[in-house]
């Protein structure tokens, strides 16, 4: 599922709202047919493995004095998955493969690595609990167009081999249509269209998404 809107029309704050990071005092949310602020605080605790949340600039969260590879095992240490701490590190290297990292990477720093590079290491610290719905907010905005692609190629493949449901979060229409199946577009503070992917695109009907797509810069 995709969020457009342009910035501060309140998309990060949706999305936080819907992982009950931030109080909400109206509406629903509904995870595997629960309601999600109707948990008490031991059973949202569990439930919190399962939703997890890509940032924008992933060196802001990751820790400067961690290496990498301790980064990516800290959150399956409060979660206390596998069984011990071997088992833990060989995970954390199948993480580094599987997001297109070397093994040997585990010990280096975060300041070693570009931009791209980066937020592989967040989206493999993101896969660490095996979460089932993650929000991705504005995460390849601060990236090139062409590391871009990549790490949206890297989203959809991990999509595929677990199962992964997205809500995908960018002011930019172009990078949403490339990822979801469905689309909402949000505009001060509101939904104002909802739809599958291509109709949103090629025949939108509310005046604010025609904007959106006048907006996005054509190759003549
Ligand atoms: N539904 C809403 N009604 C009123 N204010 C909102 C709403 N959603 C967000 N805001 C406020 O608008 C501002 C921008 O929201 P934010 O979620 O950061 O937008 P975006 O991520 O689209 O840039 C924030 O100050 C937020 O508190
Ligand atoms: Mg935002």
């Amino acid at each position: 599922m995709g969020l457009v809107g342009e910035s501060g029309s309140g998309k990060s704050t949706l999305g936080m709202s819907v992982l009950n990071l931030i109080p909400n005092n109206s509406g629903h949310v509904f995870f595997n047919g629960r309601s999600v602020f109707d948990l008490d605080k031991k059973e949202m605790k569990k439930m919190r493995k399962h939703f997890q949340i890509i940032f924008q600039n992933p060196y802001a969260s990751l820790n400067p004095r961690m290496k990498i590879g301790e980064a990516i095992l800290e959150p399956m240490q409060v979660h206390r998955l596998h069984h011990n701490a071997s088992s833990r590190k060989e995970k954390v290297h199948e993480l580094l493969n599987l997001v297109g990292l070397d093994s040997d990477h585990y010990r280096r720093y975060p300041h070693e690595f570009s931009g791209g590079q980066r937020q592989r290491i967040s989206i493999a610290r993101t896969l660490a609990v095996e979460p089932q719905f993650i929000v991705c907010d504005e995460c390849v905005s601060a990236l090139d167009v062409s590391v871009q692609a990549q790490i949206l190629n890297l989203l959809k493949e991990l999509q595929q081999e677990f199962n992964l449901s997205y809500l995908f979060i960018s002011h930019d229409l172009s990078v949403v249509k490339h990822v979801s199946d469905h689309i909402m577009v949000m505009n001060r503070g509101e939904i104002v269209e909802f739809s599958d992917a291509e109709s949103i695109y090629n025949n939108p009907q509310n005046e604010y998404t025609q904007r959106l797509i006048d907006s996005i810069p054509k190759i003549i």
